[in-house]
């Protein structure tokens, strides 16, 4: 039995994917023979109601020089990260020449509109070559991870923050409680933290299962964050609920009794119990929920098959390695998987080793069927692949169920 990371009880596992793959481990074939794997698998902590993985890889083997996740490949999250920008500018930074800090900044998609506007700001990125990316574009980056000794030494150089900022990386920290200390130490006594990641709450609605994978160790509810956050004098005093990334939900804390609780807040721990998320029971269902998807994603690749069609995958998302590992998802039932990620063409995905190739291959000669990976970016994507559409194309989507979609009924989960 593991111990839950936020409050130290036991607590058993509802679901097991099996051996499965570093998910942004994109390879070349003379590393197939030395792949890693290890046991997927996901628990739900009955004392304090966090969802976790049972066990992640060291973070070194996920985060490093060639990590290959670009922040900005995709134009409506550079889109979405200048809106949170500008209303953390417009909420959250009152004080004269006040500091910013953004933990997980990848290539500066969101600290580069502090930069623009001369806002001090520092980016802390442990993977190395993402973060010269954005050093290359005149972002402040530090190479390394952030923890409560990084804290000392931000505060050491720069003294305390006004907002510090995250997303898509909480959840993916399993040493939580360092970061949670260091936060309380960084924030000056008004500052605001704010992070937003897909919500436990989308996941069990739509049955994303493939946020499940070896960087996501958490699975936030407003209740699992705001008991992991009050250990450390910290409280959620706001919340609002996000479409990017197939539904996330935006935190936003303070020192505790500093800021008014919103009635949001209280609204959305009440969703929460109402949709079970506080039961073991209902991740039973989930668990079921996910063995009838991948059945039926694996059954109708197979009959395609049987009837020659050609499926191509879109978009190499590191959630694909879950799908296509869990469901057996081999290069016979899907030809390639296209992408536009320059650091990821030419490999193979990790597992399965289906082959990545650029986008400009997908264009050049259509399949009759496109498996949307990159779901969550379903509205961007829908609307330039009209032509995919008009050809005849068709979309496979697999949330929130397994359907074949004609090109004008897709619609962003
Ligand atoms: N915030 C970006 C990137 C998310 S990917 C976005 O939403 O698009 C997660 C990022 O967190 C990666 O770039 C990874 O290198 C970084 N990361 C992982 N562990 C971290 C840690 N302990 N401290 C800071 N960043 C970390
Ligand atoms: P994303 O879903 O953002 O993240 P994750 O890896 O966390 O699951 O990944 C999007 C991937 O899809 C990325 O490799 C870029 C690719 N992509 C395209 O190929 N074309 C597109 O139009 C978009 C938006 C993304």
């Amino acid at each position: 039995m593991a111990l839950c990371r936020s409050c130290n009880k036991p607590y058993e596992s509802f679901i097991s994917f099996g051996p499965t793959p570093i998910a942004n481990g994109f390879l070349l074939p003379e590393q197939f023979t030395d792949e890693y794997f290890f046991e997927l698998a996901v628990g739900f902590c009955e004392s304090c109601h966090l969802v976790q993985l049972v066990n992640q890889p060291e973070r070194e083997r996920m985060f490093n020089d060639h990590y290959a996740f670009y922040s900005s490949t995709s134009n409506a999250m550079a889109q979405h990260f200048q809106e949170f920008a500008e209303t953390t500018i417009r909420d959250y930074l009152p004080s004269p020449d006040p500091l910013v800090v953004e933990i997980g900044s990848n290539d500066g998609i969101m600290l580069k509109h502090f930069a623009k506007q001369n806002i001090r700001h520092v980016g802390i990125e442990p993977s190395a070559n993402v973060a010269a990316t954005a050093r290359a574009a005149g972002i402040n980056t530090v190479n390394r991870f952030f923890d409560e000794a990084a804290a000392r030494d931000i505060i050491a150089e720069y003294g305390q923050a006004d907002a510090f900022l995250g997303a898509n990386v909480f959840c993916h920290i399993p040493y939580l409680h360092s970061v949670a200390a260091g936060i309380k130490l960084l924030l000056k006594p008004q500052g605001v933290l704010q992070f937003e990641e897909p919500y436990l709450g989308d996941i069990m609605e739509k049955t994303s299962y493939d946020q499940i994978y070896d960087e996501h160790v958490f699975f936030f509810t407003v209740a699992s964050v705001n008991n992991l956050f009050k250990q450390h004098g910290l409280e959620v005093f706001d919340v609002a609920h996000q479409n990017v990334h197939g539904g996330s939900m935006r935190y936003i804390i303070g020192h505790e009794g500093t800021h008014p609780i919103s009635a949001v807040v209280h609204e959305q721990l009440l969703y929460e119990e109402k949709q079970g998320l506080y039961q073991i029971d209902t991740y039973h269902t989930l668990r079921h929920n996910i063995e009838r998807s991948r059945d039926a994603l694996h059954d109708l690749l197979v009959n395609l098959k049987r009837e020659n069609k050609r499926v191509v995958g879109y978009g190499a998302t590191s959630k694909s390695t879950t799908v296509t590992n869990y469901c057996q998802i081999t290069p016979d039932l899907v030809e390639f998987i296209s992408d536009t990620t320059p650091i990821k063409q030419g490999k193979f995905s990790p597992g399965v080793h289906i082959p990545v190739r650029p986008y400009e291959e997908f264009q050049a000669e259509y399949p009759d069927y496109a498996l949307l990976f990159a779901w969550n970016h379903a509205n961007e994507i829908i609307a330039k692949e009209q032509a995919f559409g008009r050809d005849g194309g068709q979309w496979i989507m697999f949330v929130p169920r397994v359907e074949i979609q004609a090109y004008d009924l897709v619609r962003q989960p």
